[in-house]
């Protein structure tokens, strides 16, 4: 059954990925097709308590362009958890709109918002999962290599949120998906073993590596992601010294498969886990990737928010 709200990819069926992978190259090809006005009257509530420019902007304007309305909350207005308990934000916004789309540390916050606000919670990055982001990651993937079944994606870098839903994404539609981090900074044997199964399943896998030169090995797709995510800032010297060698470069990209694909969810650290001259490559489609969020945000509001 289709999950209320879209917390995790790890709660998503891989069926329900392709659908909404379908949904948004359908309406990224036809905006004006059959669901175009799919929100139409209906309110989504953007509650951010770090910050953004894609997700953020990509919600709008996802939500103006099916018929909709959204409304952005910074974290200095709403004080969740802390101005007023998070059960209580969760029924005044409940009450007042249709969805509410939170950016927020921890996924319990997520969670406890979903049982809390009758609504249809979407998860706009926790420091557990990004999963809007791996939708548009696998649309993108879809779109450049024309399909994801029996590609390799080498993901170089830090275990984090967007790994995680990546991993997962990845792993439920057919992908090969090898992570190379250092061991204190890999994804968690929970997360490992769900994208194992699903992979099981799917026809693809998942490896966890230590060596960043064989995870790229042959690969189709390069991902990487900061060392230091939003909340880390303390760590960040740290972080450096124990991700030198993990950085995405022209060198390490020769030993991919020629026309491999380079991806970054950004915002990215040049100079830390990618280099200028890696995204600024011919291989790089970080910018198509970005503006993927838009089309897969359309697709999300389409079947939790949409009336039809
Ligand atoms: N990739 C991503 O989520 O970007 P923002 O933090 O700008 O929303
Ligand atoms: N891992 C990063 C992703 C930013 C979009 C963070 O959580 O800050």
């Amino acid at each position: 059954m289709w999950p209320r709200s879209l917390l995790a990819i790890a709660d998503l069926p891989p069926a329900d990925i392709e659908l909404l992978l379908d949904r948004a190259q359908a309406q990224k090809a036809d905006p004006s097709g059959p669901h175009g006005r799919a929100c139409a009257g209906r309110s989504l509530a953007l509650l951010f308590e770090k910050p953004s420019l894609r997700t953020r902007v990509s919600f709008e304007l996802a939500m103006q362009r099916l018929g909709g309305t959204a409304l952005y909350l910074s974290p200095a207005e709403v004080g969740l958890g802390k101005r007023e308990p998070v059960k209580d934000v969760a029924r005044v916004l409940g009450g007042y709109c249709d969805a509410i789309a939170c950016r927020t540390f921890s996924q319990e916050v997520l969670v406890e918002l979903a049982d809390w606000s009758g609504v249809p919670v979407i998860n706009a990055l926790s420091d557990w999962e990004h999963p809007c982001q791996a939708l548009a990651d696998l649309l993108t993937v879809r779109e450049q290599l024309g399909g994801t079944q029996g590609h390799t994606l080498a993901y170089v870098g830090d275990g984090n949120n967007v790994a995680r839903s990546l991993a997962l994404g990845a792993a439920s539609v057919g992908m090969h998906v090898r992570l190379a981090s250092p061991p204190a900074f890999t994804l968690d044997e929970a997360s490992t073993t769900v994208a194992a199964s699903r992979g099981e399943a799917s026809g693809g896998s998942i490896r966890l590596l230590e060596d960043p030169r064989e995870a790229v090995a042959g690969a189709d797709v390069v991902y990487t992601d900061v060392w230091t995510s939003m909340g880390q800032e303390d760590e960040a010297a740290a972080r450096r010294r124990a991700f030198l060698g993990y950085q995405v470069s022209r060198e390490l990209l020769a030993l991919a498969r020629p026309g491999a694909i380079v991806m970054h969810d950004l915002p990215a650290h040049r100079g830390e886990e990618i280099t200028d001259a890696a995204i600024e490559s011919e291989q790089s489609v970080v910018f198509a990737q970005a503006e993927n969020r838009l089309h897969a945000q359309q697709a999300v509001l389409w079947r939790l928010v949409g009336q039809d």
